[in-house]
């Protein structure tokens, strides 16, 4: 037993499988990966969670806060990007860890993973709904409160749940089934629609920042970070900074925890490794140049905001298009809104393609039925079932969650993911020192280990709740493990088999 949970998958053997019938189409260039790393990246953390951090976590310092966030994703990116190079198949953190840190880790991350990308795609859904509706709002339409939002919220002042009003988000679901519909068709399909997302998402980024740039106030930076520089908690006692008086940590360091969000995706590019031409080379490619573009451009957007709007002005919803409408330029407000629907609409595509294919990977080890998980589509060679099943899951949470409990578990969960991809380089190295790495991480042991201290640090810096919330879907995890992927391992099998050979 103590065998099977610590048993790692050999490298050979991964490799071996990428051999195999069933495999994906391998059609992606490094073009095309750079921008599902854009497509992933650029969404609802910048254009509506800034306007939430800015207010409520950091003030105009939230430039500082992206800075922070981007800076853990560096390190956290060379260790993707090594790991990716090494083992360049489907399945991520999850396929990592199983060959570094054995099957139950293996799957607590495959578990984990879906927060990363099914869990946030509802929290991206969300946001989509912001946008929709300051959209259609624009001409005077709008919905009855009973479809605009989850039926219940968190205040972080008071921090206690309300109830909104509402009784579900409707435009949430419905992206969620359109998108669904659109990725069981295909990849290739998928990519170009990405690519045109990706462009109208840009262009809507670059016009924020130059024509906002033309409306920045520098009073409004003035007091630059009125929630002080810091605020560190650790499972919710504050060692460093300020707190909110519902007792959450607010300053720099919680708004940079916040916003991490907005840099969620560049990692998404790994999981298309097994799709891509030249995965060695141009997955480091993909996953490093969609992360540098979009730092730069989250700190611009964010000085530009926050110095068109004074910090406590800014509007909570759609934060970035009303900034627009404040300055009195009602059309920027028209096409920024929906240019964002576009960005946040790639961001879906991309996050809802990755959970599939993560759960692809799950299921050709057997830890989920490979029946459901495994079924690649005949005419569209698609994981079409799991497809389906994420996508359901997705249109759920959308409909009944608020977004700032997703965004939270979701930042949780993907700097759980990245702790423990860094500790895969460091395990790797040591384990398989002389394996073939086409990208290395530079300054070794430098940035793994700063990628482990960095994102611990915003893992420590948002609500204590959300540690809970990690530990109970963790724990639900164990018990899927014990009941049904612990029996049904291929690895298991084996192990089984060796031993009855040898006996
Ligand atoms: N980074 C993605 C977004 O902000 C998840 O929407």
């Amino acid at each position: 037993m103590r065998k099977q949970l610590f048993a790692k998958k050999p490298l050979s053997l991964l490799l071996q499988e990428m051999e195999g019938e069933n495999r994906l189409r391998r059609i992606l260039g490094p073009v095309a990966l750079t921008s599902l790393g854009i497509g992933a990246i650029i969404g609802t953390g910048i254009f509506v969670l800034t306007g939430v951090a800015a207010a409520d976590k950091a003030g105009p310092a939230i430039m500082l806060s992206f800075a922070v966030a981007g800076f853990a994703c560096i390190f956290a990116a060379m260790c993707y990007s090594e790991v990716a190079s090494m083992v360049p198949v489907a399945g991520s953190a999850y396929t990592y860890a199983y060959a570094t840190l054995g099957e139950l880790f293996a799957w607590i991350i495959g578990w984990d993973l879906i927060l990363e990308y099914a869990v946030a795609s509802a929290t991206v859904a969300h946001g989509w709904s912001h946008y929709f509706q300051d959209f259609i709002g624009i001409f005077g339409i709008h919905l009855p409160l009973a479809f605009t939002r989850a039926p219940f919220d968190y205040n972080i002042d008071t921090g206690a749940f309300y109830t909104t009003g509402a009784l579900f988000d409707l435009p949430a679901i419905l992206i969620a089934l359109l998108i669904t519909a659109i990725l069981v068709k295909g990849i290739r399909e998928s990519a170009g629609f990405n690519t045109t997302m990706v462009v109208i998402k840009l262009a809507v980024v670059l016009l924020v920042i130059v024509l906002g740039f033309q409306y920045i106030k520098f009073e409004n930076w003035i007091p630059f970070a009125p929630y002080g520089y810091s605020g560190l908690s650790v499972f919710g006692k504050t060692v460093w900074g300020m707190t909110s008086s519902g007792g959450a940590p607010v300053g720099v360091l919680a708004g940079a925890a916040m916003i991490f969000f907005a840099y969620i995706g560049f990692d998404s590019v790994s999981t298309h490794a097994e799709e891509a031409k030249n995965p060695r080379r141009d997955v480091p490619i993909g996953i490093i140049t969609s992360l540098i573009v979009c730092t730069v451009l989250y700190i611009l957007v964010a000085g530009v905001i926050t110095g068109m709007v004074p910090y406590n002005k800014i509007n909570i919803d759609a934060p970035i298009s009303d900034a627009f409408r404040q300055v009195g330029l009602g059309w920027a407000q028209f096409v920024i809104s929906a240019g964002a629907m576009a960005g946040i609409t790639s961001v879906l595509l991309v996050m809802m393609l990755s959970q599939p294919r993560v759960f692809l990977a799950m299921a050709r080890d057997g830890l989920v039925p490979e029946s459901i998980f495994g079924a690649i589509h005949d005419k569209f060679r698609t994981p079409w079932k799991s497809t389906i099943i994420t996508g359901i899951f997705v249109a759920i949470l959308g409909g009944l969650l608020p977004l700032r409990i997703l965004a939270e578990l979701v930042n949780i969960g993907t700097l759980f993911a990245f702790v423990v991809v860094c500790s895969a380089v460091l395990i790797m190295r040591r384990m398989h020192p002389n394996a073939e790495r086409p990208f290395k991480a530079p300054l070794y042991p430098f940035t793994p280990i700063m990628g482990i201290i960095t994102c611990l640090m915003l893992m420590f810096s948002l609500p204590e709740e959300n540690w809970l919330r990690l530990f109970i879907w963790l724990a639900l995890g164990m018990l899927i493990y014990f009941f049904y992927g612990r029996k049904h391992s291929v690895m298991a099998k084996m192990i089984a088999k060796e031993e009855a050979e040898n006996k």
